[in-house]
């Protein structure tokens, strides 16, 4: 077989994780200080595919485009293809026709992290030589996915979104694809949302007797549409790192466990308990920073305490009396005391946004 290219989908608005994505793609929001993007490439470029495409939409693309470059600090070359319309993952595929020619490929969805990487599952896809290959975990709430049947090992139905689940196998954000998989998105009819469903597409290949090879995954998988799965692989991509101190650390200060200091960061008077990223030139002072915890670079956490949370870029947290938890700050967003009279919440809040106060 010739080599496998890479789609990534990332034309998604991101409607659940608003009001971060009012003002960015939701495949950038950072997990470990990391764009939840740069994984997908990353584990594409680790099983030898380099020649990616990024599917964008109009809207976010440009900013993508900006972050993520040519791919060439990926080792890989990244073309660009802009979906007009939201139109349904089939359809993102259909986009992507002239760059796919007729190679099999590896999809991703721009927002989903799976752990183990693509490398075996390429070469399983290889050997077995499948007409399609579609990867599987057991959900509890399989109602926001799309759902296997399988009999006997084998993919007898798929259904996207159901309201009454007939199994409890959700379909993984990454699938391995022959280019038969452009001949069923076009034969296909838009689902009741109104879009091409790769679900849709995969189950065509199904009824025409294509050989669609199941796949279930047992290491983690992260959809991470909405801000608890977010803050999940925030966790689960933190529960990986090994500890590295570049930045400065005083005496008045202890750092424990796996935590990463970037360089330019400063930790003084402030009790850092890994696994916590902090980004360059941070500031964490007279500050307790807790497990499971990604600041940013630039961002500033003063005469408070946080934990299990993810501040973007130049957020600032001062002289908090209660503890953050579970929370996802926003690129230059402040929480802070307050200091004049009369004593009161103060807001200025975006749309969509939501607080939860003592
Ligand atoms: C999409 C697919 C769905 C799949 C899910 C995985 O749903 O349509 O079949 O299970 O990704 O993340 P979406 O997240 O776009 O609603």
């Amino acid at each position: 077989m010739t080599q496998l290219k890479g789609l990534i989908l990332s034309g998604g608005r991101g409607t659940r994780l608003r009001p971060i994505t009012h003002t960015s793609a939701k495949q950038l929001v950072p997990v470990a200080n990391q764009p939840v993007l740069f994984y997908a490439i990353r584990s594409m470029v680790e099983a030898g595919i380099t020649e990616i495409g990024i599917i964008l939409n109009p809207e976010t693309g440009g900013e993508i485009r900006e972050v993520t470059g040519d791919g060439s600090a990926f080792g890989a070359s990244i073309t660009y293809i802009d979906q007009a319309s939201p139109d349904g993952l089939a359809h993102a595929v259909l986009t992507a026709e002239a760059f796919l020619g007729d190679s099999s490929f590896v999809m991703y969805l721009g927002d989903n992290l799976l752990q183990g990487g693509l490398t075996g599952l390429v070469q399983q896809f290889r050997t077995n030589a499948p007409d399609a290959m579609i990867l599987l975990q057991q959900v509890e709430d399989p109602r926001s996915y799309g759902v296997a049947e399988l009999h006997d090992g084998q993919v007898t139905r798929l259904v996207e979104k159901p309201a009454e689940p007939r199994s409890d196998l959700a379909l993984v954000g990454v699938y391995l694809f022959t280019s038969r998989i452009l001949e069923a998105a076009k034969a296909i009819e838009p689902s009741a949302r109104g879009e091409l469903e790769i679900t849709d597409a995969i189950q065509w290949q199904v009824d025409q007797g294509d050989r669609v090879e199941p796949h279930v995954v047992h290491g983690w998988w992260k959809d991470t549409g909405k801000l608890a799965d977010m803050l999940e692989a925030n966790r689960l991509i933190l529960d990986t790192i090994e500890r590295r101190i570049d930045g400065a650390v005083d005496e008045g200060s202890q750092v424990e466990g796996r935590v990463v200091i970037e360089a330019g960061a400063r930790v003084e008077r402030s009790v850092v308990r890994g696994p916590v990223v902090i980004g360059r030139d941070a500031v964490v002072a007279d500050s307790y920073v807790g497990p499971y915890s990604a600041i940013a670079k630039d961002a500033v956490v003063e005469r408070s305490e946080v934990e299990h949370s993810i501040l973007l870029e130049r957020a600032k947290l001062i002289g908090l009396e209660g503890r953050i938890e579970s929370s996802l700050l926003g690129r230059d967003v402040t929480v802070r005391r307050g200091e004049r009279t009369p004593r009161a919440y103060r807001f200025m809040v975006g749309d969509n946004s939501e607080i939860e106060i003592l």
